[in-house]
């Protein structure tokens, strides 16, 4: 696939830049990644299937759902936006699969991050909630990047890749100061909605990073990634790795092609494989989705979603119609890692419908085994700053702001 790399492009030639992607996007789905033609790369993904549990009743003692006693550590990076619907989840599915997972969370402050309390629970390591300041563009990160489909341009990728790294740096700065190391190294978002467990690490091969499967925008699919400490390392140096690429003649990646080139330019081997979440966003999409737009699915669907875009779904596609949306994405573009049947696509023309907490509350309480979903409307400032006391003090390390200006940024509009 040399002609899609991407190599020394200079903006003057996109047009006919534009034309040989898209001609040969076209040729590869049709030879190889059609949906009848499964033996190949795009749909070549580790198949999944989440077990039912089994409800465990109030104050009982901890029971992870798999037996291992390997440590592992999950890095939560990003906004609290919709955590309400997302923050049990995580709970639930990641990080009390297992015995022995630590958590770490970086997140900038914004007047969402008291809704983080909801991860309170077990094994809460190092939390860094931080004031962002613009990072520098410079001609270098210019060169190999494009902002092409990214919502907040250069910057907000740079942002994003500064979560990601710096969480990793969280991860290796804790393991030096205790002289161990972890057996795997989960990376996520903190807007993921999980509506089933992570898959059982026993079925991994350790030599391989594993990332989530679709959602490819011509790269990997950056939502979701997990490996061990060497694999993990090349994963995770999002900004670190720009200057070599730059020197190995690599051009206006999106985030997707840059972390493609990660592993290759290290020569890291990866395997795609379906994880139960979906990315729950307020974004608009048009609908049907344009060709190279984004697809959005409806939370209800019973997936795995591999980090598709969702939402409480007040208007969803019927079943024929998902289907053919979905086979129509592009093999290694929009494809969300999964067949047709699995998911409903969203028609998300609009902002969430105004009865959304009713809709998301009846998914959530059919995928949480019954619990009803958290609403903050109804909790007070005096509560808030009572639970992110206690919640801070359940963190080995808080780089925080205090409990009461978390807090009050949530109550000043
Ligand atoms: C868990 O694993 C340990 C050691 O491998 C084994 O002795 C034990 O029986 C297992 N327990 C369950 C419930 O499978
Ligand atoms: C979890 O691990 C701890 C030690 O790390 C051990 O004492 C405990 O028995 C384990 N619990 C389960 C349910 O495996
Ligand atoms: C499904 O939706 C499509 C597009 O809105 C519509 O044309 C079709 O008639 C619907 N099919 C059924 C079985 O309702």
């Amino acid at each position: 696939m040399a002609c899609c790399k991407g190599k020394d492009l200079r903006l003057l030639f996109w047009v006919p830049w534009t034309l040989l992607v898209a001609s040969c996007l076209t040729y590869f789905y049709y030879e190889f990644l059609g949906p009848e033609n499964c033996t190949h790369v795009g749909c070549a993904v580790e198949y999944f299937r989440p077990e039912i549990s089994e409800p465990s009743p109030p104050g009982a003692p901890f029971a992870p759902l798999y037996n291992d006693t390997r440590r592992i550590a999950v890095c939560l990076v990003g906004g609290a936006r919709m955590f309400e619907l997302t923050g049990r989840t995580l709970r639930k599915n990641l990080l009390d699969v297992y015995n022995n997972t630590d958590v770490f969370l970086h997140s900038p402050l914004d007047r969402d991050s008291h809704k983080l309390t909801l991860l309170a629970g077990r094994n809460l390591r190092v939390a860094r909630i931080f004031t962002p300041e613009p990072l520098p563009e410079s001609p270098l990160v210019a060169e190999v990047m494009t902002s092409w489909g990214s919502p907040h341009g250069t910057q907000g990728l740079l942002q994003y890749f500064n979560l990601v790294e710096g969480c990793y740096g969280m991860v290796r700065k804790y393991e030096v100061l205790h002289k161990f190391r972890y057996d795997w190294i989960i990376r996520t978002r903190v807007d993921g909605y999980w509506n089933g467990p992570l898959p059982e690490i026993q079925t991994l091969d350790p030599k391989y990073y594993y990332v989530a499967a679709g959602n490819d925008f011509g790269g990997l699919n950056d939502r979701f990634g997990m490996g061990n400490p060497h694999t993990s390392r090349v994963a995770n140096a999002r900004l670190s790795m720009l200057p070599a690429m730059h020197k190995h003649g690599w051009r206006l990646l999106n985030s997707e092609s840059a972390y493609k080139a990660q592993f290759e330019l290290l020569n890291v081997g990866y395997k795609r494989i379906q994880i139960p979440f979906c990315v729950m966003t307020l974004r608009r999409e048009a609908f049907p989705p344009a060709p190279y737009g984004l697809l959005m699915l409806s939370m209800a669907g019973e997936g795995p979603m591999s980090g598709t875009y969702c939402r409480p779904c007040d208007r969803e596609a019927n079943v024929t119609y998902s289907r053919e949306i979905v086979d129509n994405c592009m093999r290694n573009w929009d494809w969300p890692g999964v067949m047709a049947s699995k998911v409903t696509v969203c028609d998300a023309g609009n902002e969430w419908a105004s009865n959304w907490r009713q809709i998301a509350a009846e998914v959530y309480e059919r995928d949480m085994n019954g619990e009803e979903m958290p609403d903050f409307d109804y909790r007070s400032l005096r509560r808030c700053i009572k639970e992110m006391q206690d919640f801070q003090m359940q963190w080995d390390v808080w780089d925080a702001p205090s409990a009461s200006a978390i807090c009050r940024r949530a109550y000043t509009r």
